[in-house]
């Protein structure tokens, strides 16, 4: 999977603030995925820095990048991702505007949370998500906090974050930024064929098929029916992965049945961790893996290289 190999064609998304899902949460995941032989995907926006994880694990990761506007500290992070042994870049496409998240609005969604009535009664009834972090140093933004000019205090911090991302990221700022980073390069956040073919035109070894999750724009297609179209465009040229919605090995392998070469999950191991940490997130993939097994078995396949749409009932 993107040139490496893995014992199943899944990784586990950039998910942001995992680290306020479980304390520590990406150092908890990170060494979940590299027990289970699949990659882990840091965030810019963890809570854990890459250099924690890098300190807290013994095998490499990926790490997303979201383009700021603030260039120099995007190629800070390049730099940084390179010396703590990052193996790939995934490169977010889809979230140079913030989608309007209604629920985030509503509950007032901050790292970390404001101490306000609601937000105080709810962290009375999860005396052991308390005791974790009150335990843990990690709890701001950790590949920002320290590396930005001007961000000293939590407030500046969130607000400074609000107003980075670039809606001006375009072709050419891809191109800098893998001639900056220099190896494997994944694009995250394509949906449909006409940005399929400029992203295959850039060299990079990967393009993920993905609406974010279905938290950028409500109305946007699934990625599941926007595969196969991207796949028949760029197949040949690009490995495509895909992600959303990915909830059991069964999705995995109509995914791959679909054409994809493999794909990342992101909720499935978000919940995993919030229950039970590391051991939640090793549960997840568990779970996952021996789904996939046993379709992989009733559909006759002994190898998931082979899945094709044969052992799919469409019409
Ligand atoms: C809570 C949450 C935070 C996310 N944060 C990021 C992020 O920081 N960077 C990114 O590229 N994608 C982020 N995503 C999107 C995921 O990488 C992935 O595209 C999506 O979760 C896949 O859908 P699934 O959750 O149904 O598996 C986030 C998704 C969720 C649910």
């Amino acid at each position: 999977m993107a040139g490496q190999p893995v014992t199943m064609p899944v990784a586990l998304a950039p998910v942001g603030m995992l680290g306020m899902q479980h304390a520590d949460g990406e150092i908890l995941a990170a060494r979940a995925a590299a027990k289970a032989g699949i990659p882990f995907t840091l965030s810019t926006m963890s809570i854990c820095s890459m250099e924690n994880v890098a300190e807290n694990t013994d095998q490499p990761f990926w790490f997303q990048l979201y383009v700021m506007r603030d260039r120099d500290f995007v190629d800070r992070l390049i730099e940084r991702a390179k010396e703590v042994g990052c193996s790939t870049l995934v490169l977010t496409l889809d979230l140079q505007i913030l989608g309007q998240r209604h629920k985030d609005i509503r509950n007032g969604l901050s790292t970390p949370p404001r101490p306000t009535p609601a937000n105080l009664l709810n962290l009375a009834t999860k005396p052991r998500w308390c005791w974790n972090m009150l335990r843990t140093r990690r709890r701001v933004f950790g590949n920002i906090h320290g590396h930005v000019d001007g961000v000293a205090d939590m407030r500046s911090l969130s607000s400074w974050t609000a107003s980075q991302f670039d809606p001006k990221l375009c072709w050419d700022d891809v191109k800098r930024l893998q001639d900056r980073w220099k190896g494997t390069l994944i694009l995250k956040g394509i949906l449909d064929r006409e940005d399929a073919e400029q992203a295959a035109n850039t060299g990079a070894t990967a393009i993920v098929v993905s609406n974010h999750g279905g938290r950028q724009l409500d109305g946007a297609p699934s990625s599941i029916s926007a595969l196969p179209g991207i796949v028949d465009a760029v197949g040949s040229k690009v490995e495509v992965l895909m992600d959303g919605g990915i909830r059991s090995g069964q999705d995995v392998l109509k995914a791959l049945a679909l054409g994809a070469k493999g794909v990342f999950v992101g909720r499935s191991f978000l919940y995993g961790l919030g229950a039970m940490g590391e051991k939640g997130v090793t549960l997840s993939i568990d779970i996952i893996r021996r789904e996939l097994d046993i379709t992989m078995a009733m559909c006759g396949l002994r190898d998931v290289r082979n899945a094709s749409q044969d052992i799919l009932a469409l019409r």
